[in-house]
């Protein structure tokens, strides 16, 4: 299916992957979730989305990414819908399909756009083809999280004040993992120097189509399961939750689900400049001790997504100008 390109233009347009955006796009998002920060920073909500309506349809939990599209929505105005699509109120339990249910909240709510987060991969393909308005994906299955990326560029952006030129470390979960997969791309979209280290379980490696794929555009990769060789280089260490959701049975999720354990030990190995992120949530990953590391950005990070958010509903919705 054809997903359309951004070209600096994001008025009515769905937002499906990141292999949609140049770096063009990028800039003029980045551009505009600057002017956002400055709307909440002030505590002075935005008109700009006055009489427009965004539903939310979620058929997986969120806390960051539900709660910063109603607030990134809320702040410039717009009424807001909640749906969850998979608790016992929805007609989705009944075998209600994506291709229907995006076309039945457009009608029951006047919703102008929708953003979704599906279990399927194809799931916002799936409703960016049926449906009469624009689609945002909020995270669909093991593929694409491209808002996350978005916000996560955006975190390291202001972080490093550089998006070239990075030696990042990949690390937990890149098999099941989407947050990661959206962000190497979007990485090897802005970086043409780029060198990644994938460091991961056996059983949870980075699919070898992307790791080709990333390859032939000049990425240098690194695989390996061991962290510590490979830390005091990274510029970045971005951990990602082990998801226990995806595995088989409760056994085999046990074999690798503290693989990792980022504490205050393993911090003093890595670089003075480096930043450590996570997309969140955790679920031991990270200890609590490294919270007040100056390097430390994932609390940042998600203020940056409600930003950046507010910044894709302003484009696609009210366009370039004003
Ligand atoms: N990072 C992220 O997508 O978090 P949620 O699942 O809470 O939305």
């Amino acid at each position: 299916m054809l997903v359309k390109k951004m070209k600096r233009n994001f008025l009515g347009k769905s937002i499906v992957s990141v292999d949609q955006f140049s770096r063009q796009d990028v800039d003029l998002l980045f551009k505009t979730a600057k002017a956002m920060e400055k709307i909440v920073k002030k505590k002075k909500p935005s008109q700009l989305l006055k009489g427009y309506c965004v539903a939310e349809l979620f058929y997986q939990p969120s806390t960051r990414t539900f709660t910063s599209f109603l607030a990134a929505a809320e702040w410039l105005g717009a009424l807001t819908i909640p749906v969850h699509g998979m608790d016992s109120y929805s007609s989705a339990v009944k075998g209600e399909t994506i291709e229907d249910t995006v076309r039945v909240v457009h009608q029951t709510t006047a919703a102008d756009l929708i953003v979704i987060r599906h279990p399927a991969d194809d799931s916002a393909e799936i409703a960016t083809e049926f449906s009469y308005v624009p689609i945002i994906n909020g995270g669909s299955g093991k593929k694409e999280h491209p808002t996350q990326a978005l916000l996560d560029l955006y975190t390291i952006k202001k972080e490093l004040g550089r998006m070239t030129n990075l030696k990042v470390i990949f690390l937990g979960d890149l098999k099941y993992g989407r947050t990661v997969k959206s962000l190497g791309k979007l990485l090897t979209l802005v970086d043409k120097k780029l060198e990644l280290f994938l460091v991961s379980p056996k059983i949870l490696q980075m699919p070898k189509t992307l790791i080709k794929e990333w390859q032939t555009k000049g990425v240098k990769i690194h695989e390996t399961e061991n962290l510590l060789p490979v830390l005091s280089q990274a510029d970045i260490l971005y951990v990602t939750r082990i998801q226990k959701e995806w595995f088989k049975n409760e056994k085999e999720y046990q074999k690798v689900a503290k693989s990792y354990i980022i504490d205050k030990k393993i911090m003093e190995k890595a670089k003075k400049k480096m930043i450590l992120m996570h997309p969140l949530p955790r679920v031991g990953e990270i200890a609590y001790e490294v919270d007040d590391d100056l390097r430390t950005v994932y609390f940042r990070q998600m203020r940056n997504g409600l930003y950046l958010r507010m910044a894709l509903l302003k484009l696609i919705l009210r366009g370039n100008k004003g």
